[in-house]
C-alpha cells in the first residue's frame, strides 16, 4: 500500500495560480470556497483567504494541522493565542505586495486630494459647461506633510513616492527607522496627537491587531488639522467609520481614501453617500503579479509546513514538526 497523501485544504478562489507551481506526488489538493465551512478531516495544510476567520471552532475540526500559510500579509483574520497553544506554525506574504499597496495609496492621494471622483462625475454627466477658475479646487500636495502612521515596508514605500511630490514625511511608528529617514529625509514623531495635528495627508499603514483596533476614534479625529485628508489602505478596524463620516461630514476633514472598511465587503452609506471619499472595494495588491507571488510565497510557506521544515515568512513557528 503506497503511503497516504499529505492533505491541504486549499481557498478555491486562487485556483488560477496554481500552474505557477508543482504539486508534489505525495500531496493532495482540495479546494474550499471562501463561503464554505472548513470541513472536518485529517488536513496538515491551510491556505485561506483572509476573509476567513481561522480560530478554536476552525482548529477542531482539523486535528492534524500544522501550517495555516495565510494569503495575505495581515493577519487579523487568525486566533493567534489558539494556533500558538495547539502548536501550528502561520506565515503571512510580506514584501510581494508592497509596491501594489504602495500604488493604489497613492492613487487614493491623488484622487482625493484632487477631487478626482466628483471631477469624473462631472466630465461624464454632461453639466460641465466651462472652463471655469474656481471649478473643483483641490489640495496641492507639493510642499505639504504627509503623515505616515507605522513606517513598515508598506509605509516606508509610501513615504518613498511622496519625495518625487515635494511633500515633506513624517512617521509615526513604535520602531525609529534611520535608514527611511536618511533616504527621505523623514522624521519621526512619537506623539500620535502631534503627527495628527500636523499632517495634511494621513496614510495609515499599521496592522489590525488589540492595540490599533479603534485607533483612530473620535478624540484622534477632532485633532485632525482642519482640511486634512485621511487614507486607509490598511483595515478597516482600525478606523471609527462611525466617528470618520461625521468628520467628513462636518468637513473638519477634507477628504477620505478608503480601500479596507470595518465589516467588508458591507460599506456604510453614510461613506457612500458622500462625495469628499474615494471608496475602494479592498484592492490595494490586486494586480495579476502581485497576486501571483502572494500565492508563490504562500504556497511555498505552506509546502514546508506540512513538512515541519522552517518556513518562508513566517509569523508563528509551531511546535508540530
Ligand atoms: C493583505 O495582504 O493583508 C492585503 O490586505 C490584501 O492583499
Amino acid at each position: 500500500m503506497p503511503d497516504p497523501k499529505i492533505r491541504v485544504l486549499v481557498a478555491a478562489e486562487v485556483e488560477h495560480f496554481l500552474q505557477y507551481v508543482g504539486v508534489p506526488p505525495d500531496v493532495e489538493v482540495e479546494w474550499i470556497a471562501a463561503d464554505e465551512p472548513v470541513p472536518e478531516g485529517d488536513y496538515v495544510g491551510l491556505l485561506p483567504l483572509l476573509s476567513r476567520r481561522v480560530d478554536v471552532a476552525v482548529l477542531d475540526r482539523l486535528p492534524k494541522l500544522k501550517v495555516v500559510a495565510n494569503y495575505a500579509v495581515g493577519y487579523d483574520n487568525i486566533d493567534l493565542e489558539t494556533l500558538r497553544a495547539r502548536g501550528v506554525s502561520l506565515s503571512n506574504t510580506p514584501d510581494v505586495l508592497t509596491e501594489a499597496t504602495a500604488e493604489v495609496t497613492w492613487s487614493l492621494i491623488l484622487g482625493v486630494s484632487r477631487r478626482l471622483r466628483e471631477a469624473e462625475d462631472l466630465a461624464r454627466s454632461g453639466a460641465w459647461r466651462a472652463w471655469h477658475p474656481t471649478l473643483l479646487l483641490g489640495m496641492e500636495l507639493h510642499g505639504r506633510r504627509l503623515g505616515l502612521l507605522g513606517a513598515g515596508r508598506i509605509g516606508q514605500a509610501v513615504g518613498r513616492r511622496a519625495v518625487p511630490f515635494g511633500m515633506e514625511v513624517v512617521y509615526w511608528d513604535k520602531l525609529a527607522q534611520p535608514e527611511f529617514e536618511a533616504e527621505v529625509g523623514a522624521q519621526r514623531i512619537e506623539s500620535l496627537a502631534e503627527i495628527l495635528a500636523t499632517s495634511d495627508v494621513v496614510s495609515i499603514h499599521v496592522g489590525l491587531s488589540d492595540e490599533t483596533r479603534g485607533l483612530i476614534g473620535r478624540d484622534e479625529l477632532a485633532r485632525v488639522k482642519p482640511g486634512a485628508i485621511l487614507i486607509n489602505t490598511a483595515r478597516g478596524g482600525i478606523v471609527d467609520e462611525e466617528a470618520l463620516c461625521e468628520a467628513l461630514e462636518s468637513g473638519k476633514l477634507r477628504g477620505a481614501g478608503l480601500d479596507v472598511y470595518e465589516h467588508e465587503p458591507e460599506i456604510r452609506d453614510c461613506l457612500k453617500q458622500l462625495h469628499n471619499v474615494v471608496l475602494l472595494p479592498h484592492i490595494g495588491s490586486a494586480t495579476e503579479d502581485t497576486r501571483r507571488r502572494m500565492f508563490e510565497l504562500a504556497w511555498a510557506n505552506l509546502m514546508r509546513g506540512i513538512r515541519g521544515a522552517p518556513l518562508v515568512t513566517p509569523v508563528l513557528e509551531g511546535s508540530k514538526g
